[in-house]
């Protein structure tokens, strides 16, 4: 077994001291409030202080403006005005970042996007026109690339260690708790969110890309809607009202919890967004059950797989190389999510079988989310040696392979990336 330490040595954070940034934020959601404004008031307040906040709910903009002890503007471009961000950081759902991330740009503002970086193959040539239009830069936070375990994976491959990778296998559990929340929300819409190929996929086609050092080519996928949807005759609008409520799995109660209450219910009356809908509407559009074959521009090849309603949440993937093979395996939910270390086993093409034990780090998202932050408010000005942090191409890159997926599930025919891109063809 070789020990790990907690924190690799290329992504630790030093505390140096940057000049203060403003930062607005378009999109004042539950993701703004935890990953950003809550943690830059916390602990970056010698190098970030937030300008504003817009959203097109006056609730939740309000929230955030009161927990950030910062000012709420009905209007965005009256935002960029007054407060003069450096950076615009967009949270909005997923249709609309295009949106904001262009603006922002236009109005001479670097700009940080939540993932995905936007939905659809138009979107995504708009943002890179812009970025080139402007000269202004667009980060894409792929907070996945963080976690110790997975910096790990890349470390691994640049050194080396299984050559070069021909194969990938990648398969994705979302459990029936994490998983059929996608299903009540904004994101059951693939106008909102281009459906779990790019919401939810966005993540994994990314770390693959980074793993790999490369881009995809040729998709193609499958992909159904078979478990949620109107599969059940037992439904309703939403679970608050809900004639079923003592004998669904899917029930969800969110009476006394205060924060839901405040942050969601008390804000529907402005644009009807409910929390808490039925994962059996017949509203859904989006898959729960995909399964994607990609080839990369270097010819390794991509068999990669989600499904939304698994018993316990986690992931699976191997990687064969021309000298050999490194296995992971990472229970998110359940009995296995309990261990304290998360095991990658190399096996080498002589026989040889090493066990890598990285110990969990704590807080969101397997710690990705700490590290991450270390990087965007606290030490930007160290060397990035292994690439952790994303621009508009990685973004774009990890969108379009799931849009290309989402294409192919269509046409029942193969997508090439260089057709969404419309790039000249590189081979
Ligand atoms: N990286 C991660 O691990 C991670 C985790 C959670 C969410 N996210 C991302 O963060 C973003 C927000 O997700 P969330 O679950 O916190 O959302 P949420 O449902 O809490 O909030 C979405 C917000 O968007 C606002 N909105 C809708 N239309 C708008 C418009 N036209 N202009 C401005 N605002 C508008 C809504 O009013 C709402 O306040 C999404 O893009 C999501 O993919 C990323």
């Amino acid at each position: 077994m070789l020990g790990e330490t907690q924190r690799s040595p290329l992504t630790s954070s030093v505390a140096k001291v940057c000049p203060v940034k403003t930062y607005a934020f378009a999109g004042a959601s539950k993701r703004a409030l935890d990953m950003y404004a809550a943690p830059i008031l916390e602990r970056f307040g010698e190098s970030a202080r937030i300008g504003g906040f817009f959203d097109t709910n006056p609730v939740r903009a309000a929230y955030l403006g009161r927990a950030s002890a910062a000012p709420v503007f009905a209007d965005f471009d009256e935002m960029l005005r007054q407060a003069r961000p450096d950076c615009v950081i967009v949270t909005t759902i997923d249709r609309y970042h295009h949106e904001y991330i262009i603006r922002a740009l236009e109005a001479g503002c670097d700009v940080i996007t939540e993932k995905p970086m936007t939905i659809d193959d138009e979107r995504c040539r708009a943002i890179l026109a812009a970025e080139q239009r402007t000269g202004k830069h667009v980060t894409v936070t792929f907070n996945y690339r963080f976690m110790p375990y997975v910096t790990r994976v890349k470390e691994l491959l640049v050194a080396g260690t299984i050559g070069e990778v021909l194969n990938v296998d990648f398969e994705w559990y979302l459990d029936r708790r994490h998983g059929a929340d996608y299903f009540r929300r904004w994101h059951r819409r693939k106008e909102n969110s281009g459906g779990l190929l790019v919401h939810k996929a966005t993540h994994h086609f990314d770390l693959i890309n980074w793993w790999l050092g490369d881009e995809p080519d040729h998709v193609f996928a499958l992909g159904q809607r078979r478990f949620y949807g109107p599969t059940h005759a037992e439904r309703g609008e939403r679970c608050a009202t809900c004639a079923f409520a003592g004998t669904c799995e899917f029930h969800v109660e969110y009476r006394d919890d205060e924060f839901m209450q405040a942050f969601y219910f008390a804000a529907e009356q402005h644009d009807g967004y409910m929390r808490d809908r039925c994962v059996f509407s017949e509203e859904i559009d989006i898959e729960d059950t995909m399964n994607v074959l990609a080839r990369y521009r270097n010819g390794a090849q991509l068999s990669y797989s989600l499904v939304a309603y698994s018993p316990y949440e986690g992931w699976r993937s191997t990687l064969t190389g021309t000298k050999g093979r490194i296995e992971l395996l990472e229970a998110e939910s359940g009995p296995q999510a309990e261990e304290q270390h998360s095991t990658i086993t190399v096996y080498s093409r002589d026989g040889q079988v090493q066990c890598h034990q990285i110990p969990k780090a704590a807080g969101d998202h397997g710690g990705g989310d700490d590290r991450l932050r270390d990087r965007l408010f606290g030490a930007q000005e160290l060397p990035d040696l292994l690439g952790h942090m994303a621009g508009s191409r990685a973004g774009a890159m990890s969108v379009l392979l799931g849009v290309a997926a989402n294409q192919s599930i269509a046409s029942g025919q193969a997508v090439r990336i260089d057709d969404l891109l419309q790039e000249p063809s590189r081979h």
